[in-house]
Formats: C-alpha cells, structure tokens, sequence
C-alpha cells in the first residue's frame, strides 16, 4: 500500500462496511473508506493510503453529523480497535447490524426475500455485558504493557478499563496489572519470538460471579516465577473470594490463535461455572464461551425452538462446544449427536448434559470434517451449526448437502461466512434460506450474530 501526503475530501457517507467503517466515494467515483464516520453524514477526511481500487481516510470533521451520532463513552474510543460503533446511539447500532447482514447475503447473490431478515434483537445489557477479555502484553519485562491491538495493528494501547467487561474483569485488571510486573515474566516479542507472556485473559460467570485468570505463554516460566506468580494468585484469590482459579495456559504456536493445549493450574480451579436460562455449565480455562451471556441465553433458546419444531427430533449438532445449545436442544428434542473437536471442551460438555439432568445427548470427539454422517444409523431431523468465524470446511457443507435433513439452523458470528456457506448448502436446490433472526451480542462493536433457518428441498 502507498502511504500518500494527505489530501483532505469532502465526502458523503454511503454505508458502512463490516468493519464499521464509513463509505464513500471520491470525485471519480473510487471507494474511500472513513473510520468513525456514519452513513448519510458530510464529512471531511484526509486520505492516508491510496491504492489502485480504493482509499482509506482519517476522519478530520463531521460537516452533518446524522442525527443519531453520539460521543462516545470511553476514552479509548478509535484507538483500541474494539467499539467500533460507539460513536452511534443503540437504535442505530442496530439498524446498521441489519445492513451489514443483508449486505453480505446481497454479495453472494440474494437468496432470501428482504423479509426474510428479521430485525436485530437487542441485548438486554448494552455496557458491562463481556464476560470475556483477552488482552495481549507488551512492553518489557518490570514494565509490562497490558491492553488490546490498535485497529489492523499488533501495537499494544494500554487498558485500565474496558467499559463493555463486565464490573468483576475490570477489577481484577487492576490487580493484575499491578501484580504482574513484579514477578519477573517477560513479555512475548512477536517479531524475534521470545519472550513468555502472552495474554492476559480475565474471564467469569454473569450468573454465578465466578471469576478465572488465564496467563496465556510460549513456554512455562522457571520455577522462581512460577513461584512468585503462584504467590500472587494466592493474594489476588484471598482479596477476591469469587476469583475461582489462576491458571497458566502454554501456546507455543506463532499463529495467531489465542491458547494452547496444556493448562496448569497456579492456585484454585482450571475452571469455572456459568448459568445460561436456568441451567449450569462448567468451562474449562480454554473452552469457547459466548461473551455475553444473558442474550446468549435468549438466542440458545429461539435456535432450539427453530431446530426442534416437533419436540420429538433426532438432532446433530455439530461444533458444539461445552454443550450450552446442546442442552437447550436436548430439552426439546428426542436425542441430539453433539461433535465437538477440542479435547477440554469435550470433557466439560460430557459433564454438562448429566449436570442439567438430560440423558438423551450422545457426544462425538472430532473434527467436524472428519466426522462420519452416517454412523449413527436413525435419519436426522434437523442438524444444527456453530462454527467458528471462519465458517465451515467445504467437506461439512457437501455432507451436509448429502445428508439432507430437512431443517438446517446454522448460527453464526461472522454475516460474510454464514452468507458464503449458505450459498453452497443452496446450490442446486438443496437447501433454501428461510429466515435470518440476528441477535446483538456485541453491542457497541461492528459484530453480529444470526440464526439462519433452512429447509431442504423435500419441502420446498
Ligand atoms: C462458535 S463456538 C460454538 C460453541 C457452542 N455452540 C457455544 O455456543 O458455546 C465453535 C466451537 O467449535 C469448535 N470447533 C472449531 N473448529 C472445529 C472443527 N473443525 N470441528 C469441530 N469443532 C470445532 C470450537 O472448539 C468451539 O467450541
């Protein structure tokens, strides 16, 4: 990309993009993209990049600020790279949920009526709702940096409160950030690849209270180390009683993926519980959690409810996790087949279904492209889907085309992957598209989740 001397514009905000960025288009008609800015807005920008197709431009003034623009709550507004969409009031957020969905689908070819896409359900709480934060660490070793990338960086801004964690993580940050540089843990260096500590990773129950940390390292500390951090978990454990395990996670890996596969625990548990409606779940250190729990729970039971119509289903659930939705489904259904790849996850989900009374959830470990759908031998009814952001393997979806159960719930956080996967379950006719019910689980970010229904053709 060519850095260009700055060159100020005076555009009009078409849309925004799924990142959250303003559209525009510049006197010859190429696409400029404005972080910060809001559709229908006028706006000066100066460009900052140029290439041979778009721009992008630092937002200098809002000329017409759209009349549901409003100042940000926090600080780090612009810097962290999360909160994209603060500068807009809730309504908005929501409307803009909505665009950035139809959108996707519109890219791929439009296979569902405009009234297919129900309105985005909001989330009952819009701040305080994260019960999840991973935060990369930088700096050097005494001087710890702890905070979140600047937007498309690896540079580290420091955070001493982030205004969507829930009350308890930002508690415990403090405690963390002023214990941690004591204790002699160097921090990971990206580009020579040494260092140890990598992320910081505060996580708890809404519902329970229940609080973990997670040390995320390229390889275990010495044991002088080890035995300071185990020092400081105790203290941290003593002055919050809910804290209820300190862990150490090694991720040797350079890719990007957050943990790794061995968790040590330092003092307490390697887990911790969380209600979602009125069951509970253990979560080991490592295993996926939706970030905000009570819509979470609102969006578990509208995909059951999709999924298992009858209440007499065979259902396969694949990427299932630690067996939240599972349990929702299996409450509904006959029986449910849950895989699930990630060995921690698998652990906890089989420990799930017995703890929330439910005897009709049969669980597979491995990936889901490995899997054999035809092993369980009874036809299934619906199959339901969550998978990563990154959307399924091309091998799910041609089994899935062959099996053909005639319902498909697939939920996703991610409109572009979803609309891609959906596409190739609808190649000829295999599937069609129903409905698409989004639901804001990341309020103030540019991220949405959405539960699409399918039918398969017998049906159709
Ligand atoms: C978005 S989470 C959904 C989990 C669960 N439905 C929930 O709401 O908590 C995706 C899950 O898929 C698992 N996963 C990722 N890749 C997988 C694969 N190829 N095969 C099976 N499971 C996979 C992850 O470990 C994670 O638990």
């Amino acid at each position: 990309m060519r850095r260009v001397p700055a060159k100020q514009l005076h555009l009009v905000i078409e849309k925004i993009d799924s990142e959250g960025d303003g559209i525009a288009r510049n006197g010859e008609g190429k696409i400029v993209f404005i972080p910060g800015a809001l559709p229908g807005e006028t706006v000066l920008a100066d460009v900052t990049t140029e290439k041979k197709d778009y721009c992008t431009a630092r937002l200098v003034k809002v000329v017409e600020p759209h009349p549901e623009r409003v100042v940000p709550a926090c600080p780090l507004h612009g810097k962290c790279g999360g909160c994209q969409l603060q500068h807009a009031a809730y309504p908005l957020q929501l409307q803009l949920k909505l665009q950035m969905i139809t959108d996707a689908f519109s890219r791929t070819g439009r296979q569902v009526p405009l009234d297919g896409f129900e309105p985005v359900r909001p989330s009952p709480l819009t701040w305080g709702y994260r019960n999840k934060i991973s935060l990369p660490v930088g700096g050097k070793e005494g001087l710890l940096e702890i905070g979140y990338f600047r937007k498309k960086t690896h540079r580290i801004v420091p955070v001493d409160h982030c205004p969507v964690a829930m009350a308890g993580l930002n508690g415990l940050l403090a405690e963390i950030r002023r214990g941690l540089g004591l204790t002699g843990l160097v921090p990971y260096n990206e580009s020579t690849g040494r260092g140890t500590l990598r992320h910081v990773v505060l996580r708890g129950g809404e519902g329970t209270r229940e609080l973990l940390v997670v040390l995320v390292v390229r390889e275990f500390p010495a044991f002088q180390v080890v035995d300071r951090l185990t020092a400081l978990a105790r203290r941290i454990r003593k002055r919050y009683p809910s804290l209820a395990g300190f862990v150490l996670n090694l991720n040797p890996s350079a890719g990007n993926s957050i943990f790794g596969p061995i968790t040590r625990g330092l003092s307490g548990r390697t887990f911790f519980f969380e209600r979602f409606g009125d069951m509970t779940f253990k979560f080991e250190a490592t295993s996926f959690s939706q970030v905000n729990t009570s819509q979470a729970a609102r969006l578990y039971e509208a995909a059951a409810g999709e999924a298992c119509q009858a209440g007499t289903e065979n259902v396969l659930e694949l990427y299932a996790g630690v067996g939240t939705l599972t349990c929702f489904l299996a409450a509904r259904a006959s029986r449910v087949l849950a895989v699930e790849e990630w060995k921690p996850s698998v652990e906890c989900l089989r420990e799930n279904g017995v703890k929330n009374g439910l005897t009709n959830v049969k669980i597979v470990e491995t990936p889901a492209e490995r899997f054999d759908f035809q092993t369980d031998g009874i036809p299934f009814d619906t199959v339901i889907l969550d998978p990563p952001r990154s959307g399924c393997h091309p091998a799910v979806l041609e089994s899935l085309r062959r099996l053909g159960a005639p319902r498909l719930v697939y939920v996703s956080c991610n409109p572009s992957t979803l609309a891609r996967d959906v596409r190739l379950l609808c190649q000829n006719k295999a599937y069609r598209l129903r409905k698409v019910i989004p639901f804001d689980l990341f309020p103030q970010t540019s991220h949405v989740e959405s539960v699409a229904v399918l039918e398969g053709a017998i049906r159709s």
